[in-house]
């Protein structure tokens, strides 16, 4: 069996490597020349993916790397994940879905399957690809080809999370597109979950990043009014997650970063506007989410002025600029806005990441550009006036952070072990 994976970042990276150690033959296929060279070469461009994993498969001749979408003609089955972003009026934007569609369409053979994984809101698949997919190629969905959609459920930096262990749901345009889109699944993940139809698998990914969103938007909330009362919202859930049933366990932070829960929500809050019904809850937990480092800087500003400072002039270190601990991935992670208010607020900043030696150039921090990670010393560290925790990497050595720093202001619990030591100098936010 031979299919296309279309879109090589975090998610179709990995599936290409599950595939292949599946028996599947698999051609990667990308826009990014730069993926397409370093797979062939089998070298990874992706922390957490070992190059030894894309070398073995390539040698095999089981994975492939092309810039050519012409040659989905060679497969039998097409996989797109391909990116799914807000625009500048923080709106859906299809257009990299549309855009492959209709570059694979013109050679779309009979009897292929096309499955969408990109996070996306609910008739992505039955109205917009599908449109696009039958214009360009003169062929009729769950007729002469076959069409679905399955969520990806990617962890990144989690060790124990394995693709082909993941459940996978799975939606398909009619009966026999679902039997196609589960075989396929079948052959390299353990476990495959029908749901009735595209649009349910697709509502299906909103509920779980949503779910994510509301909660984290919940201790968010919970943490600020608890510090207020002088109760350490760590210890509270800590607590609280003994219970056997009924509570599960989020964590406040800086705010939402990554490609998902940031975004995904308004996928849906914009598709329901279509439908006459609003998302009140939805948009509170993006607000409540998106002013944390508002307040985070403001418990900075809290923390220099115990020591007679103003945030105006001090020198702050940002601990961590990847959105999540234990990973190199820094898109929309709160530490550039955390940076962004406090250099707008007269600070000197710097950050200081193992995963992310310099900060590449993007659309939307083009202004860090070039900028190289702080090295890590004592006579570094204590140049600083304060240090703030965004992101709490395991690589990071918070003994050695409890000792050399004069100030610190955690946001992630990553100092729990230290607060007794050096009560006057953590401060949680
Ligand atoms: N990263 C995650 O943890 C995660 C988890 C679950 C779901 N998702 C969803 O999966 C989708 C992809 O996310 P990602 O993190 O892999 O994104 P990514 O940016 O890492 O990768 C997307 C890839 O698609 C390529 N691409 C863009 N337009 C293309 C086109 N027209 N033709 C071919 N290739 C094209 C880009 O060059 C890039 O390599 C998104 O919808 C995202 O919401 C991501």
């Amino acid at each position: 069996m031979k299919i296309a994976i279309v879109g090589l970042g975090y998610v179709g990276l990995p599936l290409c490597l599950q595939f292949g150690r599946s028996g599947v033959q698999v051609l990667g296929l990308d826009i990014d020349p730069a993926k397409i060279e370093s797979i062939n070469a089998g070298a990874s461009y992706i922390e957490h993916i070992d190059s030894a994993a894309i070398r073995e498969l390539t040698a095999e001749g089981k994975l492939s790397a092309s810039a050519e979408l012409a040659r989905v003609k060679e497969v039998e089955a097409i996989i797109i994940c391909v990116p799914t972003p807000l625009n500048k009026n923080r709106e859906p934007d299809i257009s990299y879905i549309l855009k492959t569609g209709e570059a694979i369409a013109p050679y779309l053979a009979r009897g292929t399957l096309v499955v969408l994984e990109s996070t996306t809101y609910p008739g992505t698949t039955e109205e917009n690809l599908r449109a696009v997919l039958e214009a360009g190629s003169g062929l009729k969905a769950g007729t002469d080809f076959h069409l679905a959609f399955s969520p990806e459920r990617e962890d990144p930096g989690n060790p124990e999370s394995r693709v082909g262990s993941i459940p996978k749901v799975v939606g398909g345009y009619s009966p026999a597109c679902l039997q196609r889109a589960k075989a396929l699944y079948s052959r390299a993940i353990q476990t495959v979950i029908p749901v009735s139809s595209c649009r349910a698998a697709e509502a299906t990914k909103l509920l779980e990043n949503i779910f994510r969103s509301v909660n984290i938007a919940l201790v968010n909330e919970l943490k600020r009014v608890y510090s207020a009362m002088g109760i350490d919202i760590w210890e509270v859930i800590n607590a609280a997650k003994t219970k056997p049933f009924g509570f599960m366990p989020f964590y406040p932070g800086p705010g939402l970063g990554g490609h998902c829960i940031p975004i995904d929500p308004f996928y849906l809050t914009w598709k329901a506007r279509e439908y006459g019904q609003t998302t009140r809850f939805i948009e509170l937990a993006g607000e409540i989410n998106t002013a944390m480092p508002d307040y985070v800087v403001g418990r900075v500003a809290e923390a220099l002025n115990a020591r007679h400072r103003a945030v105006n002039g001090s020198r702050v270190l940002v601990l961590g600029l990847a959105y999540k601990a234990n990973v190199d991935d820094d898109r929309e992670s709160p530490s550039y806005r955390l940076m962004d208010i406090l250099k707008g607020q007269g600070a000197e900043v710097a950050y200081y990441d193992p995963h992310v030696p310099a900060i590449r150039l993007t659309r939307e921090h083009a202004h860090w550009a070039g900028t190289k990670s702080a090295a890590w010393n004592r006579e570094t560290v204590r140049g600083f006036d304060v240090v703030l925790i965004s992101t709490a990497h395991k690589a990071i050595n918070y003994e050695e952070l409890a000792e050399w720093a004069e100030c610190i202001v955690d946001t992630r619990n990553a100092m729990a072990a230290y607060q007794d030591r050096y009560p006057a100098k953590i401060w949680k936010a």
